[in-house]
């Protein structure tokens, strides 16, 4: 029986453990299990807590009486999306200063999707490139596709180049020393809440554009950036157009982590090269993926990320980015009194820390978890750099924010 089985994807055999946050429920339901009254504040994964704006809810219910009568009835849509989302998007883009035209927009249900997908229209011997600790994603979805090689004592695969970023280069990723095809950068960085400045990123671009590399530049938290002078995205470098892929998300800034809306700018003139050498635009074959793959995000949800690009709608969504900004400062500046080193949480929803006394991140995971009932993120799960840190989440209601810093302050007081 089992010799005629069909044969498995082999390359999901070298998957590390579990992803990181179904691991971590795991650990969070056993500990509830074994201490009921202990009321727990989830700081880990990076959900969002506050309702979709009105202005939003708004849309999402006229687009669903639309869905609801004859005259306006949609069947499906463009799987690149509705022109008038495609237009607020680029409108955005163009006050931001940069580059994106309609066409170059491609609207998805998730950046998690696009970013774990877009490494379908690249051959499996590029060379990939990318920060460490990092978003698994980008890691796991490598793995499994068979461009990783097997993975070492540490984690870290074979075939990868790894860029540390810590606290030692300030966690800005050095450029490679020598050459990489593919290159994932985030920013703002999830999970080090690091910004990588205008000229970090002019010298990733120069880099690329020396390398023909193309940089998957992931900025699903850019409209967490709070410091004037700070690039939004890549397209606001001179020269990225030919070289760069961006990832936007609304799920962390209007609140879609359950409504589902993201979006893809792949520029047309961005290229790979085919077994020949010949240049092949990478827009066209990531249409011909979507098309085939996907068929568009639903009309109602575009009608509400529509709104919130409107004047009421931005207004909405900053006052909740605002509100977890808020949440950030605190975590931040709580945890810096009780005796911790901090990073992040200035652009960025998430805070990195230093876990005190040469513990692991699992071991302050287990102590954070007992000792102060929250729940953070191990920075080992990131990554091998990650060893040694710990991230906390700003999504989270202000009261459970207040009390979890409390707790930490009273319980898991660190004396350097
Ligand atoms: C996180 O906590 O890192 C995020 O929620 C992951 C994601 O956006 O997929």
């Amino acid at each position: 029986m089992v010799g005629r089985m069909p044969r498995i994807n082999t390359h999901y055999q070298k998957l590390r453990a579990g992803y990181l946050f179904p691991e971590i429920g795991k650990r969070v339901r056993a500990f509830a299990a074994a201490h009921p009254d202990a009321r727990i504040i989830p700081l880990g994964i990076g959900d969002v807590v506050l309702p979709l704006p009105v202005p939003i809810v708004d849309a999402l219910k006229a687009g669903a009486e639309e869905m609801g009568k004859r005259e306006t009835f949609r069947g499906y849509g463009p799987e690149q999306g509705y022109d008038f989302l495609r237009e607020a998007i680029a409108a955005s883009y163009r006050e931001q200063g940069a580059q994106v035209a309609l066409d170059d927009i491609f609207v998805s249900d998730g950046s998690k999707c696009d970013t774990a997908n877009i490494q379908e229209i690249f051959a499996l011997d590029n060379v990939i490139a990318l920060t460490d600790p990092v978003y698994p994603v980008y890691v796991d979805t490598n793995v499994m596709a068979g461009r990783t090689g097997e993975a070492d004592d540490s984690g870290r695969y074979g075939k990868l180049v790894y860029l540390p970023t810590t606290a030692e280069n300030g966690f800005e990723p050095t450029l490679p020393a020598g050459h990489v095809d593919i290159i994932y950068l985030c920013s703002p960085n999830n999970p080090t809440g690091a910004v990588m400045s205008r000229a970090a990123l002019e010298r990733w671009v120069a880099y690329a554009r020396k390398e023909a590399a193309v940089i998957l530049f992931d900025a699903a938290y850019e409209a967490f950036i709070r410091e004037p002078g700070l690039v939004h995205s890549i397209f606001q470098i001179p020269g990225s157009r030919d070289v760069a892929i961006e990832f936007r998300s609304l799920s962390k800034s209007a609140g879609f982590t359950g409504t589902r809306c993201a979006f893809t700018v792949i520029p047309k003139e961005l290229c790979g090269r085919d077994a020949g050498g010949g240049p092949v635009s990478l827009h066209s074959l990531w249409n011909r993926r979507h098309t085939t793959k996907f068929n568009g995000t639903s009309y109602p949800v575009q009608k509400a990320a529509a709104a919130a690009f409107g004047p009421e709608g931005r207004r909405a969504v900053q006052a909740n980015i605002d509100y977890y900004m808020e949440n950030a400062r605190l975590i931040r500046e709580g945890l810096s009194s009780a005796g911790y080193r901090v990073y992040g949480g200035q652009n960025a929803p998430y805070i990195w820390l230093r876990v005190p006394g040469g513990m692991t991140s699992w071991d302050f995971f287990d102590r954070l978890l007992a000792e102060a009932n929250v729940v953070g993120t191990p920075g080992s799960g990131f990554g091998s750099c990650g060893e040694g840190y710990f991230r906390l989440s700003a999504f989270g209601w202000r009261e459970n924010v207040e009390a979890a810093v409390e707790r930490i302050r009273t319980n898991c007081r660190w004396e350097p």
